[in-house]
Order: C-alpha cells, then sequence, then structure tokens
C-alpha cells in the first residue's frame, strides 16, 4: 500500500513552485495534482515537475480521486481564506502562505474552520525554519545573553514588486514586514501593546506603482512589547540585497544575524571594493533551506501526529500586528494593540 502523503499545490506561481521543488522529491511524499487559475500556467508546471492531474479548479483538487491529504495554499492572498475553508471542509490539512488573510474577520473564519473540523494547518513563516533565525533564538532560550531587552530588525527587498502584485498585496505592512513581525514575536516570545510606524515613498523611479497601489516603499516602525520590551523595524521595498539582518541586547550580552553570503571567504581586491561576497539576491536563494525545511516538518507533524510549529493563531498574531502598524503610518499616532479586534 502507498503510505506516502497524497499532497496538492493551489497556485503555481513564485513561491508555489519554490514548495513544489521540494515536495516532488521528498520519498514520502506523493504530488497528485496542481491547480492555478490560469490552465496554461498549471499545464506547464504539471509537466515540468511530472505530476500527473493539473486543472484551474480547486475543486478538482479536493474531490479528486485519489483523495489528497493536504494542500499548499500559494494563491494571492484574498483567496487564502475561502480555500482553506474548503480544504477544512473536506478534512484536508492545509499549509497556507503568509498572510493568513487580509482582516481579522477572516483570519477567525480560518481558525474556527481549523477547530471544528480538527484539520492541522501551518502557516508559512520560513523564517522560524531558517538555521540562523533558529540559532539566534537558540541563544536567547540559553539565558547566555540575560534577559532580553531590544530586538532591531532590518529587512529589505532588493526590487519592489510590479505593480499587478502590489495591487493585491495589502500593504508594505501586511504582505512584506508580516514575516517581520512574526520573528519578532517568535524572538520575544512575548506579545505586542502598541506600535509607531512611519512611512514614505522615497524611491523616484517606482514611485507611480506605489501611488497607483496606495502604498509606500518605505516604513519604519517602534514597538513596545510586555515587560517594557522594545522592537524597531526598518523596512524597504528596495535595497541593495535581499537585505534581512537582526541585533537583539540583553542585560548580558549582544547577538547579532547577519546576512548569508554565498562564500564563507570574503575578498577585498585592493583598488577594487566592488569585488565583493554580496549578500544572496533574492528571497528564493536566502531562504531555500528554510523552505525546504517548512514543507519536511509540515509532511512529518502529518504522517507522525504531531502539533504544527506555527498555526493559524500565529497567522493571525501576524496579522493584527500588521494591521496596527498600517493604522498608526495612516493615522500618523501610536496605536495600541488594544485598538485592534482580536
Ligand atoms: N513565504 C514567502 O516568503 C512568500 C514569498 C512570496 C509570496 N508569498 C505569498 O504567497 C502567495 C502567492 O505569492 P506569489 O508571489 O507566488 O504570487 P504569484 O502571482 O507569483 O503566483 C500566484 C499564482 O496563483 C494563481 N492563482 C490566482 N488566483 C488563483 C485561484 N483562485 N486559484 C488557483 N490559482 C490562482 C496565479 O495564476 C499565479 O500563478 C501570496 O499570498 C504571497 O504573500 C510568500
Amino acid at each position: 500500500m502507498d503510505e506516502r502523503l497524497r499532497v496538492g499545490v493551489i497556485g503555481c506561481g513564485r513561491i508555489g513552485q519554490v514548495h513544489l521543488e521540494t515536495l516532488v522529491r521528498l520519498d514520502n511524499v506523493n504530488v497528485v495534482g496542481v491547480v492555478d487559475v490560469v490552465e496554461e500556467t498549471a499545464k506547464k508546471i504539471a509537466e515540468k515537475y511530472a505530476i500527473s492531474s493539473f486543472s484551474k479548479d480547486p475543486l478538482d483538487i479536493f474531490d479528486g480521486d485519489p483523495k489528497c491529504d493536504a494542500v499548499w495554499i500559494c494563491t494571492p492572498t484574498f483567496m487564502h481564506v475561502p480555500l482553506i475553508k474548503q480544504a477544512a471542509e473536506r478534512g484536508i490539512h492545509v499549509f497556507c502562505e503568509k498572510p493568513l488573510a487580509l482582516s481579522v474577520a477572516e483570519c477567525n473564519e480560518a481558525i474556527e474552520a481549523v477547530k471544528q473540523t480538527k484539520i492541522q494547518l501551518m502557516m508559512g513563516f520560513q523564517r522560524r525554519f531558517d538555521h540562523g533565525w533558529a540559532l539566534l533564538k537558540s541563544k536567547l532560550n540559553s539565558g547566555e545573553l540575560g534577559e532580553l531587552c531590544t530586538i532591531g530588525m532590518v529587512s529589505r527587498d532588493p526590487e519592489p514588486a510590479p505593480e499587478s502584485y502590489l495591487l493585491n498585496s495589502g500593504g508594505i505592512w501586511i504582505d512584506m514586514a508580516i514575516h517581520d513581525l512574526d520573528a519578532i514575536r517568535f524572538l520575544m516570545g512575548k506579545e505586542c501593546i502598541s506600535i509607531y510606524a512611519q512611512g514614505a515613498i522615497l524611491n523616484a523611479d517606482t514611485k507611480q506603482r506605489f501611488q497607483n497601489a496606495n502604498d509606500v516603499d518605505t516604513t519604519m516602525a517602534l514597538l513596545t512589547f510586555e515587560d517594557n520590551k522594545l522592537a524597531t523595524l526598518n523596512i524597504a521595498r528596495k535595497g541593495s540585497c535581499y537585505d534581512q539582518r537582526c541585533e537583539v541586547t540583553g542585560t548580558q550580552g549582544v547577538a547579532k544575524l547577519d546576512n548569508v553570503r554565498p562564500d564563507s571567504v570574503n575578498v577585498e581586491v585592493f583598488g577594487n571594493c566592488n569585488y565583493m561576497n554580496l549578500p544572496m539576491h533574492a528571497f528564493m536563494e536566502r531562504y531555500k533551506r528554510a523552505y525546504a525545511r517548512e514543507s519536511e516538518i509540515f509532511v512529518d507533524c502529518l504522517l507522525n501526529k504531531k502539533r504544527v510549529p506555527t498555526n493559524a493563531n500565529d497567522g493571525k498574531q501576524a496579522f493584527r500586528l500588521a494591521l496596527a502598524a498600517s493604522m498608526s503610518m495612516k493615522e500618523n499616532r501610536i496605536v495600541r494593540m488594544s485598538e485592534i479586534e482580536n
């Protein structure tokens, strides 16, 4: 009998393909089908990964033969919760890309669907499964830094996404900085009390696309957590590379997470400072191992009946932080988390 987990992937764009790369090489997984609203895309991806079935309709994967045990939801964000509900009704487990939803009400619908049907839902917050971030967390847990005081994070994309993506993304906080907000919550191990954020469009060459999407390309925030712990976030859609750094101060030390570079040797040629071992340029390269690991962990949780490490509530709490930061930026004031629907 085939005891592999039967899985499907819905949404075959950038991140859907990242997950497929992992799923097709896992011995304990059988990818039974892929879905994309653009049928041609679904067909092309099915051919590329030698998957026997493709469709433009998620119902074909939910109600298909063989039945699916789990789906990876990799569509644009507005489709996440409708698809989660359809999967849950059929007892199909869900790996959901971030953000969980575009409203707290929808996050609650997802949480309720999971609770009612007892499926497992794992959120795709890949940083938690990255070696560097996990090591930083373990240093905090070990107590060698003393008591945690502050966290400072920098997060910059190399290039802004196209306008078509920005229009459906939910804005810089909900779409992009949600990873940083989840990482801060993960490192702090506490909940946030208030946020003050400011934002602006600072790159002339892509100004129009951010104006059209009613969004900003740069934002910074100060967050206050329980027990007066503080965090800062420095976010931009355009940087020199995929720039992801973090500094944590404790009462007895400081820990710094730097960018990952392709080489472990840095060469500086006299008179040519341009030849450098630059940090990785794109999220797919930087978090390649972490993306693989999160899918491997989800599969292991399902096959061996373990609880998933990032659940729908993590998705909701990161979303609430993003909502508070967006509100603070718009209204130019400190927003307390108690103001945000729960
Ligand atoms: N974890 C991460 O680092 C990360 C990185 C990128 C994107 N994401 C998230 O993944 C999701 C997808 O982003 P992307 O960059 O891959 O987008 P994308 O536009 O590259 O791909 C989305 C795909 O979904 C398809 N699609 C649209 N509506 C659909 C529907 N109703 N049913 C089936 N397919 C549908 C599109 O045709 C497209 O092929 C977003 O929620 C985004 O926030 C997460």
